[in-house]
């Protein structure tokens, strides 16, 4: 019963307050993967002029998995991480030779990618395919943490797990894309790591942190 509450609520604040992304203008999910593997280690606003180049040049996947890997180097020089981009360019001539052209939808299938895991792997199945996959990242992880009260370290092998089990049994089964893209910015616009803005938070009342007061001690990340 609260997990539709919950899901209403969170649909409803993003319909007002998300975010217009480049790659939100689509369902497409070279798009999206293409963005998703750009977001990994590098911010919304440095991503934005990356994305909107490299579509620009490889506007499909047979594009990027035709192009000389010194082309898509190029474009990626300035963001870092170059494996990234070498993992794209592999990951973009598998879908093409071992699955016709098209991203498999299926979140199971796309982990098989180089550079794809699960969250990844989640995050197209979702809001490419609108299946109901769990996602679990930054901020996320931060989001889930304090519904949950969770107080178990969030990087131990026993929360990340009870973090997952939460993400698939809370994803929206009706609206699974757009439920997943608000938990992200309601995650970056609300439930941020220092002062979150708990008397803006359209799930408060669902918030076991919040509920006990903790919102600034969860989640628990431990010195290592
Ligand atoms: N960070 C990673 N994926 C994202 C997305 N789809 N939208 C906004 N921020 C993100």
């Amino acid at each position: 019963a609260g997990r539709h509450g919950l899901q209403r609520q969170m649909l409803k604040w993003y319909a007002c307050a998300g975010r217009q992304l480049p790659w939100r203008q689509s369902r497409d999910p070279y798009r999206i993967w293409l963005s998703e593997i750009m977001l990994q280690q590098t911010t919304v606003a440095a991503v934005i002029p990356y994305f909107e180049r490299f579509t620009a040049a490889f506007p499909d996947v047979k594009a990027l998995a035709a192009a000389p890997l010194d082309d898509v180097l190029r474009l990626w020089e300035g963001l870092g991480y170059y494996s990234r981009a070498r993992n794209l360019h592999r990951a973009a001539g598998l879908v093409v030779s071992e699955h016709g052209g098209q991203f498999p939808a299926d979140a199971v299938q796309l982990q098989k990618l180089p550079g794809i895991g699960r969250y990844t792997a989640g995050a197209i199945a979702s809001f490419a395919f609108d299946l109901p996959a769990p996602i679990v990242e930054a901020n996320t992880e931060r989001l889930y943490a304090r519904l949950l009260g969770l107080q178990l370290d969030v990087r131990s092998a026993a929360g990340q797990k009870q973090l997952w089990a939460f993400a698939e049994s809370i994803v929206s089964t009706e609206r699974p894309g757009d439920f997943n893209q608000s938990v992200m910015d309601l995650g970056a616009r609300i439930c941020t790591p220092t002062s979150p803005r708990c008397s803006d938070c359209p799930v408060r009342e669902y918030c076991g942190a919040f509920r006990l007061g903790l919102q600034h001690e969860l989640p628990r990340k431990p010195p290592r």
